[in-house]
This record gives C-alpha cells, structure tokens and sequence, in this order.
C-alpha cells in the first residue's frame, strides 16, 4: 500500500475521532496563532482533515493547506464554509514547491515524522518561507520512546495499520533545523505527549 493509500483509507475514521487532549491542542494552538500576524500567508503541511488550518485562518490572511491524501483533503474541503474562504485545500507532497510560495510561516503538525526524509521536507519547506519566516511543528519523536515502539510500528507496518515512521529525537529535528539555516526560538512540550516535542524555528534573514 502506497503511503496515500494508508491515509485515504484512514480518513473517514481521522475525521471521525475526537482529538486526544483538547487542552494540549488548544494550547498548541494558542502558542502557535501569537506567532502570526493578520497579514501573514500561511502554508500548512500534512493538513489532515483540516481542522487546524480552518482555526488558524481566523489569525492569518491567508492559509494554503496541503495533505499527500485526497481522502484527507475531500473530507477538509466539505468543512469549508462562508466564513473559511481564506482557507484553500490542495494535494500536495510535503516535499512539492508550491505555486503559492514563498509564505511568513509554515505549520507542520503531527507529520515529520511520516516523511520519507525530514531533512529533504526541511529543505523544500526552507525554499518556501520567506527569510525571518517561521517554521512551526509539533513532532511524534520515537527516538525519545520505549525503545521497542519502532519494532511494534514495524510489525503493525507489515498488516497494513501503521504508515512509514522515521524515528528521530528532538534533538536530531533541531539540529536538523539548525543545519538547514534556521535559529530555534522556542522547543517545548505540551500535556502528556511527553515524545512531541513543539519547535519554533526561523529562518535566517
Ligand atoms: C497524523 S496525520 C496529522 C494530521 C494533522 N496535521 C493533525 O495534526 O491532526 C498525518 C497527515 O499527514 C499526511 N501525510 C503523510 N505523509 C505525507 C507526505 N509525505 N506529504 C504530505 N502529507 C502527508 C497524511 O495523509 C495525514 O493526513
């Protein structure tokens, strides 16, 4: 199964679970919306089934959502509404320059981890962020795990029920960022996702 097909077969039943610890997502959020300015345009990656950039639009001028899924990508585009006409929706790879560049900020939540090489993504989303802009992402590390999570991930892989996972610390997605001519500006963890960490992090001007 190729990694589209994982998710557009897993997005009815994403859109359908309530979000694990809503006071950590709303924090996150929070923390994420103080970044922005009203006059900034917005990329976010691995969009889902659009929840978060629907909020984040209310704090931005613009927010271009993208996701590999098109299952992801039909159920985000029903949700919008009169109100989220600044939001578009669009299939993309984390990795495609996107015709829409270059952005203030680029939010990437919950998907480094699920991408061939991080380090590449960080590259093609450096090319699209202006200098001094920001890159937001909140990342399910599994090298910060019981060391036996990549086996369990590897078995459930071979069924069919778990997507590709790269397992990377924090400390390697930030020095990843730092090789990659960004500064950190903030790193830190919200609720019990004690292996998520969410790092901040602008690039040189
Ligand atoms: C764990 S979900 C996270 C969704 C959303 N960001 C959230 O935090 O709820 C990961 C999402 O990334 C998408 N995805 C996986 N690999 C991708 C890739 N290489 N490029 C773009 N999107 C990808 C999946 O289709 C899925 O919607």
């Amino acid at each position: 199964m190729t990694n589209a097909a994982f998710w557009d077969k897993l997005a009815p039943r994403y859109a359908a679970q309530p979000i694990d610890d809503v006071p950590a997502y709303e924090e996150t959020i929070a923390v994420t919306a103080a970044y922005l300015s009203p006059e900034d345009r917005i990329l976010e990656i691995g969009c889902g089934t659009g929840g978060t950039a629907q909020t984040l639009a209310q704090t931005a001028r613009e927010v271009v959502a993208t996701d590999v899924s098109q299952g992801m990508i039909s159920i985000a585009q029903s949700k919008l509404t009169a109100d989220t006409s600044n939001v578009s929706f669009k299939v993309a790879s984390s990795d495609e320059i996107l015709d829409e560049a270059p952005f203030q900020a680029i939010c990437a939540f919950n998907i480094l981890h699920l991408v061939d090489d991080p380090k590449t993504t960080i590259a093609a989303l450096s090319r699209q962020v202006d200098e001094g802009g920001l890159i937001i992402s909140k990342t399910p590390c599994m090298g910060e795990g019981a060391f036996f999570m990549p086996a369990i991930i590897w078995v459930m892989r071979q069924f069919g029920k778990a997507p590709f996972v790269h397992v990377m610390t924090g400390d390697q997605l930030e020095a990843m960022f730092h090789k990659a001519g960004f500064e950190i500006l903030e790193r830190r963890k919200f609720g019990s996702g004690k292996m998520n960490p969410f790092i901040v992090a602008r690039k040189a001007s």
